[in-house]
């Protein structure tokens, strides 16, 4: 997204839990992030799981009237943004990564997701994956939080997980999210190459 188009364009989340019908797009976001890419089957059986929860975060134009700067700007740049928008869409179209709203103009697909499996209180996040176009603009705090919540109030007291070391962003957002590391498992991812590298784990009270 351009900066232009944030301008005119700019964008809502709004985090809510989803399920077997999100598998296919759960399944493109993750293939955009691991290398070892899950099936949208792998998804409908996951999300189809007693004890296996997701939540999923939904970009959507904000719906606040212009203020009159804004107003000005809109119209000014109205021509140009039109035809941004439609370059933008015939290359989604060709990654697949459209959103499109529905009648009430809310978005359609997640563009990230958090995934969790609880086992009486205790709750282990199998993964959390932002679209590559949406990440580093702070959409996955908002969902961690929104996740950690909605584990909450089903009972869960602790959570855990698994982070590739080196993985700054990762290791960034559940750290600010309050999960401390509890160990670090040698060798434990195994790489493209043929490396292997270690896992942090973490964990959170909640
Ligand atoms: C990890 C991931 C979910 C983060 O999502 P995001 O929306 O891009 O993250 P945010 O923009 O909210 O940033 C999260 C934190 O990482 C930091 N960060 C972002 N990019 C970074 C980078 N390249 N290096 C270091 N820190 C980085 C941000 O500053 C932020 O930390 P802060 O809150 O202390 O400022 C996303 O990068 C992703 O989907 N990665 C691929 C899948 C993955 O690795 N999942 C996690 C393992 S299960």
């Amino acid at each position: 997204m351009s900066i232009l188009d944030r301008f005119i364009h700019p964008l809502s989340s709004h985090v809510e839990a989803v399920g077997t019908e999100s598998a296919a797009r759960l399944s493109a976001i993750h293939a955009s992030a691991f290398a070892r890419a899950w099936s949208t089957l792998d998804f409908e059986r996951l999300l189809g799981e007693r004890g296996v929860v997701a939540d999923g975060l939904f970009l959507e134009p904000r719906t606040q009237k212009w203020t009159p700067l804004l107003g000005f700007i809109r119209c000014s740049f109205s021509l140009l943004a039109h035809r941004m928008r439609r370059t933008r869409r015939a290359a989604s179209a060709k990654t697949g990564s459209t959103f499109p709203p529905d009648a009430l103009g809310r978005a359609t697909k997640p563009v990230a997701f958090a995934l969790s499996r609880i086992v009486l209180d205790e709750a282990e996040i199998i993964t959390v994956a932002v679209a590559p176009e949406a990440r580093g603009k702070g959409h996955a705090r908002p969902l961690l939080a929104h996740h950690l919540d909605a584990l909450s109030r089903r009972g869960v007291a602790r959570v855990h997980l698994e982070v590739e070391e080196g993985n700054a962003p990762a290791i960034a957002l559940y750290r600010r999210a309050g999960f401390r590391d509890v160990g670090r498992r040698e060798g434990y991812y195994p790489k493209a190459d043929g490396t292997k590298v270690a896992a942090l784990t973490m964990a959170l009270d909640l």
